[in-house]
C-alpha cells in the first residue's frame, strides 16, 4: 500500500526484493545494507476483508543484527522495518511511507498538501568496489561500473564525462566505498552515472521551478523522501524589458543582443532562487541533482536561449514543442555538475510548459467530469475536457485583472483594497484593505489603517467592486455606470457623458470610472470568449467543475468571478482555487518520472484552438460584454445569488448609443484577436 499492487513470494524473500518485483518503488541508497534507513515500511495488522489477507507482525522476520545496530544508532521509528533486512514469513499488508525522513532538520510544512508517490529519474547507490590488483588490470571506473551492476543491476553505464578526472581519488577517498547518483529518466535511454561521492551519501536533491512571466517560483525537494525542504518566489526581472509577453518579444525583435539579455537575466533569477532555498535548507548546491521547470512558451524558450520572435506572430511556431531533456551546466545554473534538466512539453505557440503542468497537476485527463481548468495571467490558459477528449487555448486578457490599466489599480500589497461590498439600498461601501483586520464599516477600522494607508484597488478587489456595482444597481448588465443614481447618492460622481463610482474619499481618492468597467469587461470577455468556444467544441452547455490555477485565481472569491461572467455558471462549490498548479505539476514530475510519460502522452492528445484564427470568437466576445452574459444564463448561479432583472440600459445616451458601442466593442474584439 497505497499502490495496492500484490504477489506472492517464497517465504524469508526481503520485503524490498518483494517490493521491486512488484515494481513498487522503495528508496534505498545503501544497497541493503542497513545503513542508509531510506527503505523503510511498516506492517499493517489485522484481518483484510478487501485483500483476503491476515497481517500480523509474527509475519515478518523478527530484528536481525543489522537492523537491530541502525534502530539503536540512529532511531528507528515505532512500528518501522528496514525492507531489506526484514524477509517476509507469512501473508503481510506492508505500508509504504512516502515521508521517510533521516535529516529531520529538514522537516517544513508542505505548502503542497498531496502525497506524490515516488519514482524519480536519479538514485543514489551506495557500492563497495574491489581495490586495484595487478593480476586483473581493470580500470578503477570499470570496477565501480561492475559493481553498480552487481549490487543494483545496472547495466550499461554511461559516465558523465566530469567525473573521469576525479574517479581515482574519489574511490580513494571512500576508501573502495562510494555512492554514485545514476540517472535515468526515459526506460529506453541508457542509465548515467552523474554523481560520485565517496562513501555513503544519504540525501540528494531537486528544484521544481514555475518561470511564470511576473514571478519565479521554486521549490527544493529531497529527492529520497519527497519533503520539500524550501520555497522561495522572486520577481521575473525582464519584467525590466517589458512588462508583459509580447513586449519582451518585441523587446528581441528590436534589440539584436535582446535574446541574450533576457535569457542572462532569467538564469540569474535561478540561480538567485537556487542559493536562496539551499541556504534556508542548508543543503550544498552540489547535492542539486535533477530539476523540472515550466513556463509559457516565451519563458520557456528565454530560459532555453531561444529566440522567441516566431511566437509573436501567426502561426506561433514553437521552436521545440516536445518535453526538453538538458544538462545544468549547458543552461549556466548554480547545480551539480551533472545535474539534469527536464522541462515539460508545450501544448501550443500559446499554451505552454505551464499549462501542462496544471493539467499533469489537476488531472482533467484522469475523470470523467468536465474539467474547466483556468490560469489567469496577461494571457490566460484554458484547458477544458475529460478522459475523453481534451482541448486548449489562451485567451489575450491584457493586465486589467492584475490592477494594470485601472485607474486606482495596484498590486497586491499593504495599503490596497482587497475586498468590497456595496449596499444596495443606500450605495455606501464597506471594504477590506490588505495589513488591516477589520471591516471599514468596524470601529477604530480608519485608525488601524493609518499604518498602511489606503492606496488602491488590487486585482481581486477589481473584479468584486465591479460586479457589486453591478448587484447593487449602479452599473446595467451592458456595464454603464448610471449617471443617474447621483441624485440619490454622493457616490455617484459624474463628469460629462460618463459617471464614476467613489470608493474611498482620503488621502487618496479611490473611484472606480467607467473606463475602468470597461477594461474589466474586455478582460473578462477575452477570458469567457476562449471558454465559451472551448465548450462549444467540445458540444456541452456548461462544466462539472472549475479549477482556477494561479495567484490571482487564489484570491478572487468564485461568486464575484461568476456574477461578472469570467466562467461559465457552475455549481460554486465545484469552483475552486488551486494555487500554483504549474508548479505542483513540475514537482510530480521531478518525484516521479511516470508523470513525465503521462503528461508527454497527454499533450499529444490535446486538441489545440487557436482563438485568433476562429471567426466565431468575435461574437463570443461581443455577446460577453454584458454582465454576466448577454446570451448565455446562469440558473445555478442565479439559485445562490440575486442577480438583477435584465433591462435596457441605461445610458444617458439613450437608446441610440447601442449600436455605436456594440462597434466599439467588436472593435475591441478585433483588436485582441489581431
Ligand atoms: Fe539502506 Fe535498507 S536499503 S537501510
Amino acid at each position: 500500500m497505497p499502490s495496492g499492487k500484490r504477489g506472492r513470494f517464497p517465504a524469508g524473500t526481503t520485503v524490498l526484493d518483494a517490493a521491486r518485483e512488484l515494481g513498487v518503488y522503495v528508496e534505498s541508497v545503501c544497497g541493503g545494507r542497513a545503513t542508509c534507513g531510506r527503505c523503510q515500511i511498516e506492517v499493517q495488522e489485522g484481518h483484510f476483508a478487501k485483500h483476503k489477507i491476515s497481517s500480523f507482525a509474527d509475519h515478518i522476520s523478527a530484528f536481525g543484527a543489522k537492523e537491530e545496530r541502525y534502530a539503536r544508532v540512529r532511531d528507528l521509528k515505532e512500528g518501522r522495518r528496514l525492507s531489506c533486512s526484514a524477509t517476509i514469513q507469512g501473508d503481510l499488508v506492508i505500508d509504504v511511507p512516502q515521508d521517510v525522513q533521516i535529516n529531520a532538520q529538514l522537516v517544513r510544512k508542505s505548502p503542497i498538501d498531496r502525497v506524490i508517490e515516488r519514482n524519480p529519474a536519479v538514485q543514489l547507490c551506495y557500492v563497495e568496489v574491489d581495490e586495484p590488483d595487478m593480476h586483473k588490470p581493470l580500470g578503477d571506473l570499470d570496477r565501480l561500473k561492475v559493481m553498480l551492476e552487481r549490487d543494483w543491476g545496472w547495466q550499461d553505464l554511461l559516465v558523465s564525462q566530469h567525473l573521469l578526472p576525479q574517479v581515482q581519488s574519489i574511490l580513494r577517498n571512500g576508501n573502495w566505498g562510494v555512492t554514485a547518483a545514476i540517472h535515468r529518466d526515459l526506460q529506453s535511454s541508457r542509465p548515467t552515472i552523474i554523481a560520485l561521492w565517496p562513501g555513503l551519501k544519504n540525501e540528494a536533491y531537486g528544484i521544481a521551478c514555475d518561470i511564470g512571466s511576473t514571478t519565479i517560483a521554486m521549490h527544493l525537494v529531497s529527492l529520497l523522501s519527497g519533503r520539500i525542504a524550501a520555497t522561495a518566489g522572486t520577481q521575473n526581472p525582464q519584467i525590466r524589458f517589458g512588462e508583459d509577453l509580447m513586449s519582451r518579444v518585441s523587446y528581441v525583435m528590436m534589440n539584436p543582443d535582446g535574446r541574450e539579455a533576457m535569457t542572462k537575466a532569467v538564469r540569474s533569477a535561478v540561480n538567485g532562487l537556487i542559493d536562496e532555498v539551499c541556504k534556508e535548507a542548508e543543503v550544498e548546491p552540489d547535492t542539486l541533482l535533477d530539476a523540472v521547470f515550466v513556463g509559457n512558451p516565451i519563458m520557456h524558450h528565454l530560459f532555453l536561449g531561444i529566440d522567441p520572435t516566431e511566437l509573436g506572430q501567426a502561426p506561433f511556431a514553437l521552436a521545440v514543442s516536445g518535453a526538453v531533456h538538458t544538462w545544468g551546466s549547458e543552461l549556466g545554473l548554480a547545480v551539480n555538475k551533472g545535474a539534469r534538466i527536464y522541462l515539460l512539453p508545450c501544448i501550443a505557440g500559446h499554451v505552454g510548459a505551464d499549462a501542462a503542468g496544471a493539467t499533469l497537476s489537476e488531472g482533467p485527463h484522469r475523470q470523467d467530469r468536465m474539467m474547466l481548468l483556468v490560469d489567469v495571467g496577461t494571457n490566460a490558459e484554458i484547458v477544458l475536457g475529460n478522459r475523453q477528449r481534451l482541448l486548449a487555448a489562451s485567451s489575450p486578457t491584457g493586465p486589467a485583472f492584475e490592477g494594470a490599466e485601472i485607474s486606482s489599480g495596484q498590486r497586491a500589497a499593504p495599503g490596497a483594497i482587497e475586498r468590497v461590498r456595496i449596499d444596495a439600498d443606500t450605495l455606501e461601501p464597506k471594504f477590506r484593505v490588505i495589513g488591516v483586520d477589520k471591516w471599514s464599516d468596524e470601529p477604530g477600522f480608519f485608525e488601524e489603517a493609518e499604518t498602511v494607508g489606503i492606496t488602491g484597488i488590487c486585482g481581486s478587489a477589481i473584479i468584486e467592486v465591479v460586479a457589486e456595482m453591478y448587484l447593487s444597481g449602479i452599473i446595467t448588465e451592458d456595464g454603464v455606470v448610471d449617471g443617474a443614481l447621483a441624485a440619490r447618492s454622493p457616490r455617484i460622481l459624474t463628469a460629462g457623458r460618463t459617471a464614476s463610482y467613489l470608493l474611498h474619499d482620503g488621502k487618496q481618492r479611490i473611484t472606480v470610472t467607467q473606463n475602468d468597467v470597461r477594461a474589466i469587461q474586455l478582460a473578462k470577455s477575452a477570458l469567457y470568449a476562449g471558454i465559451k468556444l472551448l465548450m462549444e467544441k467540445q458540444g456541452v452547455d456548461t462544466v462539472d467543475t472549475i479549477c482556477f490555477a494561479g495567484a490571482f485565481g487564489s484570491f478572487i472569491d468564485p461568486k464575484y468571478a461568476m456574477v461578472l461572467g469570467l466562467i461559465p455558471d457552475c455549481d460554486l462549490a465545484e469552483v475552486k482555487a488551486v494555487g500554483n498548479a504549474a508548479g505542483t505539476g513540475a514537482l510530480m514530475a521531478l518525484l516521479n518520472r511516470d508523470y513525465r510519460r503521462e503528461i508527454e502522452e497527454t499533450v499529444q492528445h490535446i486538441e489545440k484552438i487557436e482563438t485568433a484564427l476562429e471567426p466565431h470568437f468575435q461574437q463570443l466576445f461581443v455577446d460577453a460584454m454584458a454582465l454576466p452574459n448577454k446570451v448565455d444564463p446562469f440558473p445555478k448561479l442565479s439559485a445562490q445569488v440575486k442577480l438583477p432583472e435584465r433591462k435596457a440600459t441605461a445610458t444617458q445616451d439613450g437608446d441610440s448609443a447601442a449600436p455605436r458601442r456594440r462597434s466599439r466593442e467588436e472593435r475591441a474584439a478585433r483588436r485582441n484577436r489581431d
